[in-house]
């Protein structure tokens, strides 16, 4: 049974909600010319475009004008002109980051979702974040601290940082105020600056070489975070904030999320899934001059000994130093 046809209002009966604050990126009521919007097919493809009155969107299934979507309330669903059956949204950032253009490759919706909830991104939180490359996490970074946080974003190539900037504004609807975005190195722009942070989120090819900076800019009880995409990255980063003394123990992950095929009896995973994206690795910051307690457990047998060339964590015993690794 089709639902009756929407109260231009949109309320059917219930007191209109306010509109969305502008720091959100999200917008209510009734698409308005300028807005992006999303059409997806019968097929699942995507097709993302910005309202503009007069204008058309075409397809391999016909067009659509733009000026027949412009003034109704998203979730609706329209037909082209050779019978081509579309539903129509507003893009949610999980849809967004993976469809904007990109500079960089970006942190993926999952990755995103697993880094506000597990370095704990509160409203008002300062966060710096390195490098902004296409503005990907930066947009879920500022959502979760909010117009009370800040949201530090350096960007060594200016190219990027443009693309940054186009991505972030386009997904506000206009400039955050918890935006501070910064052309320039992270290193060269923390000694610069002496700035302090509750979280700081790397995302670039070599963490480890930020680790003394990021360590003087963290609160006690401060989180770093390191999105690294090879094995060789994850196990240099964690080694060098273990080394450094003044972390706690870094916790190394990843996520895999696979969907599921739900269909009358047939229920089962998916065929396709996204197999890997990065990993990543957090550790608690340490009050200045205080130190996490060493590991109890010794290292695997050879883990840091005579074939191994990373930092070492702090006091190991000679023997570990000495002895060859076996994998077995
Ligand atoms: C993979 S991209 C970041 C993607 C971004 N997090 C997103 O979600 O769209 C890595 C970026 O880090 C930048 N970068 C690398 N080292 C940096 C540093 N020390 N300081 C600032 N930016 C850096 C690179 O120029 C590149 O644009």
């Amino acid at each position: 049974m089709s639902e009756p046809h929407p109260d231009p209002s949109g309320d059917a009966g219930h007191p209109p909600l306010e509109a969305a604050p502008a720091w959100a990126g999200v917008r209510r009521g009734p698409l308005a010319e300028g807005e992006w919007i999303r059409l997806v097919d019968t097929k699942g493809r995507r097709h993302n475009f910005e309202l503009t009155p007069g204008k058309r969107f075409f397809s391999n299934r016909g067009h659509i004008e733009h000026d027949d979507l412009i003034g109704r309330e998203e979730g609706f669903a329209v037909t082209s002109s050779v019978g081509g059956e579309y539903v129509v949204f507003r893009p949610l950032l999980s849809e967004f980051v993976v469809s904007m253009p990109r500079g960089a490759a970006v942190v993926y919706p999952k990755d995103s979702a697993q880094i506000v909830a597990m370095v704990d991104v509160f409203p008002g939180a300062h966060v710096i974040e390195a490098g902004v490359g296409s503005g990907a996490l930066t947009c879920s970074l500022l959502r979760a601290v909010g117009p009370t946080g800040r949201v530090i974003s350096y960007e060594r190539r200016e190219e990027f940082a443009d693309v940054a900037h186009r991505n972030v504004t386009q997904f506000f609807g206009g400039d955050h105020p918890a935006w501070d975005l910064r052309v320039g190195d992270l290193v060269e722009g923390l000694q610069e600056t002496g700035e302090r942070a509750d979280r700081v989120v790397l995302d670039m090819l070599a963490p480890w070489e930020c680790v003394d900076d990021v360590a003087d800019a963290l609160l006690p009880g401060g989180i770093v975070c390191a999105y690294v995409a090879t094995t060789t990255q994850l196990s240099r980063v964690t080694e060098t904030l273990r080394a450094h003394g003044g972390f706690t123990e870094p916790r190394a992950w990843e996520s895999l999320v696979r969907d599921w095929h739900v269909e009358g009896l047939a229920v089962r995973p998916g065929h396709s899934m996204t197999g890997h994206t990065a990993f990543l690795v957090t550790a608690r910051r340490m009050a200045p001059g205080e130190q996490a307690p060493a590991k109890k457990r010794r290292p695997a047998p050879g883990a840091y000994g005579v074939d191994y060339s990373g930092p070492r964590p702090p006091d190991l015993p000679p023997q570990v130093i000495s002895e060859a690794y076996d994998a077995r």
